[in-house]
Formats: C-alpha cells, structure tokens, sequence
C-alpha cells in the first residue's frame, strides 16, 4: 500500500524531527555494551601475533616459551589450529575476501596474523605473543604502484564496469580549444574507527553465539557457516553497537574469524580485540591512487572532453579496485568521456571499500582538474561547475530522479559569500598577514539501495513493535529507523518497541554504501505499511466501527488512530480495533528493495558543493581550514540533526585526505612506519574551526517509497578537492599529491 505508507510519513509526527540519539544517553554513561565489553563466564582472552615481514614465511616460533608463560592456555598457529570445513582462500564471489586463517606458514602482507596466544589474562596473552620470537625467511617485497606487477582489474569497487567510454575522446581532446593535462596522487589511508576489531564468540557444541561490530551481520552469519560447517541458524551475531566501521567491518575480517577459531580451540568463550597498530593490514584499507586527467574545453568554457585514468594498487592475493574514475562518468557534461582503471599487484593487506570508496579519491583529483581546466579558460571555478555539471547522466544519458545541485552551488555559494572572491592567486590575505585561500568542489554520491526485511507489529495495548537486524555504527540507525517505524505505524516513538543489532531479526542487509536508512528504511515502511493495511481491513469491513466503508486507501493512521480521510472526525483507536476483532496483535513483514523499472529509466545520484577557505602561513607553509560550507540535496530528511552530523564527519574526513591522512609505507620491508593515531594524522577539533551543512531540500519521488538517499559518504567528496583548490588559489602552488603539506609548498 505505498500511498497510505507515503502519506503516512507526510502525516507523521517523528521523521523531519531533528531528535537526539535514542542511544546517546547509553553510550556517554557507558552502558552501551560494545562487543569487548562482553565478559561471558569463564572467558579468556587471545591476542594476535602479526607478521614484521610483507613477504615470506614463518621459519620458526618459540611455542614452547609462550606456553611456559603463566597464565597462557594455549598458542594457536598453522601446527594446531582448527580444521575449517571451507577454504578461507576459496573465492565463490567477488565480495568473499581471502582471509589467512593460519592455515600455512605463508605470510602475504605485514601485519598478518601468524599466531594467536589465548590465556587467563590480557596481559598474560600479550606477553606470550611476545615471546613468540618469529624468525622468518624474508623475500622482498612488491610496494608502490611503480616497482610492482602490474595486473588488469576484472572490475572495480563493488563490480563496476573498469572502463566506461563515451564518443572519440581523442577527437574530443584534439577539438579542445584549451586543454590540461595532469597527474595526481592518493595514499594509502587506513581505516581507523574508534573501536578497534573486536569479537567475543563462544561454542555451545555446534552453535555459535559472537559479538562483534558487524555492518552486515547476515553476511557474517553466512561467512561463519561456510568456515565452520555450521546450520547458519545456529549462528547468533549481535552488533548493537558499533564504534564506526567506515566499510572496514562490512565483510568479516581474519582477526574476527581467528577469535571463533581460539574459542574452539580452547572450548572456552575467547575474546580477541585487535591493538591500533593491527588495524594496519589484515582489516583493509584505501589503497593508493595515481590519477591521469585530460580535460578539453572550448572558447566559451564548455568542456568538450573529460578522460579519467586511476592506477591503484590491490594486494598479492585478492582483488579490490579503488573505482576512483567511475565518478567522472555521472558528474560534468563533456560529450566525449573516458573512464579507465589499471592495478598492480603489491604486498600488502587487500584494500577494501572505505567512504566513499572510489569517490573520495576520484573527486580529490576530478575537481582539482576541473579547477584548473576553469583557470585555463579563465573562468571563475564555481561559474565553471555550473556551466558544466551534467543534466542528465552522462556515460547513460538517463535524466537524474531528482537533482537539486543548482541550488547547491547557489545556497552554498551564498552561504560562503563567494562573490567576494578575488580571482587571482595570492590575491586575499587576513588581518595578520596569512594568505587566504578559497576553493569549491562538486560532490555527489551514488543513491543506492540493497536488501533487507523488517517485520512490525501492532498490539492489543495499542503499542507496536518493529523488528529488524540493522546496524548503527554510530550513524544514529537507532534513532532515524525507529523514526520511519515510528511514523510507518502512526505512533508516537515512546508508543514503539524498536529491535535492532542483532542477526536473529529479520535480515536488515548492510549498513554500507550510504544505502542503510534507505534500505532498511523501505522495509520497515513496507511492513508497517502491511500492518496498517490488516488494521484498516478489520476496521473499514466492520459495520460497527466508525471507519466502515471507508475502504484501505481512506484513513491514514496517526498517534496509534486510524483516522477517515474525508471526514478527520471520525477515527478508531487500534486498541479499539483489535479488541472487537478480538485480537491480541497484528503483524505482518516488508522489505526493501531497489525498483529495477525506476533504476533502469533513471539515474539516481545525491549531489552537493563544498567550499573552503583555508590560511597559509606565507612563510612556513602551515596549512589551516578555517571555514567549510557544505550544501547537500539527499532527497528527504528523516532526521536533520544525524544527517548533519554525517556531513559534518564526512567533510572533516575530507579535510584529513586533503591535509592529513597518509599511511607511509617501507618500501624495503613493507610495513606501514606509522600505525598509530599518533603518526597517522587525523584532524581533531582545532584542525576544523568553523563548518556548516546546509540541508538542500529535494524530493526524488524516484529513489523509493520514502524519498531516502544517502548521506554518509557525500560529505568527503567535493571536500578535499576544494581544500586543494583553496590552497593554490591562497598559495598560486598546485599540489598533486595529497595530502598537502607545508614542505610542498615550500618545495
Ligand atoms: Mo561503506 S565504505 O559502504 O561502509
């Protein structure tokens, strides 16, 4: 029944409403059990031993010290560990990532789990994993897109096409009265949410019971079974809470599976909790990227032509391509396009998707190009993106569902006070002297949508519940879903018992590609949607009731009523309803689900501008951002204070792959030198004084029943383009290889 769902959520009172975290309370008291905060009776503790070396084997462990240790239980390496009932290198589809499992002695990346050491104690178990003393014998190692082998990608991200071709872009090029030509650069970035990996699993014979921070929990069920022979049914993943996840806890990653593998082993309940440094390699990571772009433009600034190139590196072993052109194929107008990717094979852990996978490092690059093809035209870089930005799809020639990026480029810029810009590089300085820059890049996001399932009920009482297995990882899933159950039932939130975090619900599918409230959000509202329907039935048929003959599409429920239509005076309770019927409650299931017809007929994409204005020291090259303005058209709002916060944690991120994220890899040993928060910059609160999100209203009547698209990766895109931007227009410096430091002005 999509219409009364749809007027439904017009009708009621909770989506729009920018409510605070409903689990904000338990999380700053602490009494959010995140998965090691488990401590089921008798458990032990492992920690992992990982590899120094990228490239080699194991040669030799000191077992025997370990096991001597006090306190130590057990060492599991390749000589004991359980037998898996499928090959962890078996690769059935292109989302089940290899895993070492200490199955061989093999080591294929730095920072391989090789060992894990189970004991009384974290500090037993840490002290045991030292006295492994692992000697290896070493090969060298494959590092950098420069010295490695090269290997042509089947597909890139999540099965993109690698190539995508529009018209002769060569004749394109050649046509161009102004052209540019340029190569820019992306680190390696590693996700480093607050919450490490973590698990705590425990055997009941044949069933399985874990904890641990999970973006898709049916994934990891299915995952787990296959590893270890087991009925999914007997598997319970419970993820209530997650401190981030970033993509790197979408698939579950070895250390997780090595923690079920030790409680086996011991036949005791095992916690295993990776240390900071461990997050660098065997959880994924953003891989490198070297980016070649030819633009083309005629006299008047339109661009005839736009080729995307991205070299990126995926690991000895398995296959992840950072899809960092496929952007170009959905943003500017250039009637003759090319987007290609090539790899190499390096010697590392397998990168993986990371926010915005792909489009953070493809729009680091395209806006910066778009800049400077805007200065080589001499034309002003916001005047030039709304010139240029396409109408319709360009690779598809599909016309958007819906696109509110004018209005972006227009409340952004009036936000920001652009026209006051001065063109020329150099040309703004403040009161104490420190250059002045400003910048602006485009962003945009995919609107996707997956799978999942929801069930809701109604009860006797009057109040409802809504039941499904989705995934907070620190977004407010919590919070925006209960708002869409809520309003799906016509309750009021404190009338709502809302379930969620946990794999013995209904399917939520994943928390991943900014696609979760959209996803998991239609299956709530179908399955609300489907009680309301039984409600109305029993009311609508029943000569008593003051809703007869009203028929199923004339009431519309709200504050646990269902209310007539064409007559708001007259309505019946659901409790009233129920007990005539004689009923103790009602419930019915829904999913949600891309609509292929409308996906076929439309493209469907979220759209943005960034500014930024940055300060340079114009001696020492010291880089601030002083101001960030983000405006953002997502379709509807469900809740304006998380999706704020979601631009706001997106735009910052673009700030850190501007300015501060680079894992610095040894090329001789392959080890990242700075697994650390330390050396592994991240901006803190005085990196990022002042930044605002404007949310840009847009109604996609397209995407889905509710109008959702994502917000929780378009913030980073756009971001550190414009940060770039902003810093040759304060510096007249280009630097084409992030991040962006002070010695490369200097240089
Ligand atoms: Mo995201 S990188 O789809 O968690």
């Amino acid at each position: 029944m999509p219409d009364i769902a749809y007027e439904q959520a017009r009708h009621g009172s909770s989506i729009g409403q920018p409510l605070t975290r409903r689990d904000g309370f338990l999380k700053v008291t602490g009494g959010a059990t995140f998965a090691a905060d488990n401590r089921p009776e008798g458990m032990l503790h492992a920690v992992l031993a990982v590899s120094r070396i990228a490239k080699g084997r194991v040669a030799h462990l000191d077992v025997a010290a370990a096991e001597a240790h006090p306190g130590v239980v057990a060492v599991m390496t390749p000589q004991n560990a359980p037998k898996l009932a499928a090959d962890p290198d078996a690769k059935n589809d292109p989302f089940t990532f290899r895993l070492d499992l200490l199955q061989n002695d093999r080591v294929r990346y730095a920072h391989q789990p090789i060992a894990v050491v189970i004991a009384e104690t974290l500090e037993a178990a840490t002290e045991g994993a030292e006295l492994l003393a692992p000697r290896y014998e070493t090969e060298a190692p494959r590092i950098g897109l420069d010295t490695a082998e090269p290997h042509k990608p089947q597909a890139v991200g999540a099965g993109d096409k690698t190539a995508a071709t529009k018209g002769d872009i060569e004749a394109g090029l050649a046509g161009a009265a102004r052209r540019i030509e340029a190569v820019y650069e992306t680190p390696a970035q590693y996700h480093n949410a607050m919450e490490p990996h973590a698990i705590v699993a425990q055997w009941d014979g044949d069933r399985l019971t874990v904890d641990t921070p999970s973006q898709g929990m049916t994934m990891a069920t299915m995952r787990l079974a296959g590893l270890f022979g087991i009925d999914p049914k007997n598997i319970l993943v419970r993820s209530p809470f997650l401190g981030g996840g970033f993509g790197s806890k979408g698939f579950l990653s070895g250390p997780q599976v090595l923690g079920v593998m030790a409680a086996k082993l011991v036949d005791r309940p095992v916690k295993l909790v990776l240390r900071r440094e461990q997050m660098f390699g065997p959880v994924g990571h953003r891989a490198e990227t070297r980016q070649t772009l030819r633009l083309g433009a005629d006299g008047s600034g339109a661009l005839t032509a736009l080729d995307h190139h991205t070299l990126t590196a995926t690991s000895s072993h398995d296959d992840f391509y950072e899809p960092a052109s496929a952007l170009s194929r959905y943003l500017y107008a250039a009637p003759t396009l090319s987007t290609t990717h090539s790899g190499v094979r390096v010697d590392t852990g397998t990168p993986l998707f990371m926010r915005a996978p792909g489009e953070a490092s493809g729009s680091a690059a395209l806006e910066a190009a778009i800049d400077e093809m805007a200065e080589a035209c001499g034309v002003d870089p916001l005047v030039f993106r709304q010139m240029n930005y396409a109408e319709a799809e360009p690779i598809s020639d599909r016309p958007f569902s819906s696109k509110a990026l004018r209005e972006c480029y227009e409340q952004g810029a009036a936000r920001f006070g652009w026209e006051r810009r001065s063109a020329a590089p150099r040309s703004m300085r403040d009161e104490a002297g420190r250059l002045i820059g400003w910048g602006v890049g485009t962003a945009l996001f995919p609107a996707l949508m997956m799978q999942a399932e929801a069930r809701a009920e109604i009860r006797a009482d009057g109040s409802g519940v809504v039941a499904i297995g989705a995934h907070d990882m620190g977004q407010g899933a919590w919070t925006a879903l209960a708002q869409i159950a809520a309003d799906g039932l016509g309750l009021d939130l404190d009338q709502l018992d809302f379930r969620s975090g946990s794999s013995d619900l209904p399917n939520g599918g994943i928390a991943g590609g900014s696609a979760h409230t959209a996803t998991a959000g239609s299956a709530i509202h179908a399955a609300a949607a489907a009680v309301l329907a039984q409600l109305s039935d029993l009311a609508t048929n029943d000569e008593n009731s003051p809703l007869f003959g009203a028929g199923n599409a004339g009431v519309y429920a709200s504050k646990g009523r269902l209310i007539r239509r064409d007559d708001e005076s007259r309505s019946e309770s659901f409790t009233d309803i129920l007990a005539r019927a004689g009923r103790a409650s009602i419930s019915a299931s829904g999913k949600g689900a891309p609509d292929p017809a409308a996906r076929e007929s439309y493209a469907m994409h979220a759209h943005g501008a960034v500014f930024a204005e940055v300060s340079v020291d114009p001696d020492l090259g010291q880089i601030r951002v002083t101001r960030l303005v983000g405006a953002f058209a997502a379709g509807r709002v469900v809740n304006p204070r998380l999706v704020t916060s979601q631009y706001y944690g997106g735009m910052i991120w673009g700030v850190s792959f501007a300015l501060h994220e680079n894992a610095v890899v040894d090329p001789r040993t392959g080890r990242v030198m700075n697994p650390n928060l330390g050396e592994y910059h991240v901006p803190v609160n005085a990196d990022v004084p002042s930044i605002e999100a404007i949310l840009v209203e847009e109604n996609d009547p397209h995407v889905n029943p509710l109008g959702i698209k994502g917000v929780g990766e378009i913030g980073i895109t756009g971001t550190a383009g414009a940060i770039a931007n902003a810093v040759y227009h304060a510096t007249g410096v280009r630097v084409r290889k992030m991040p962006i430091t002070l010695d490369k002005l200097l240089g």
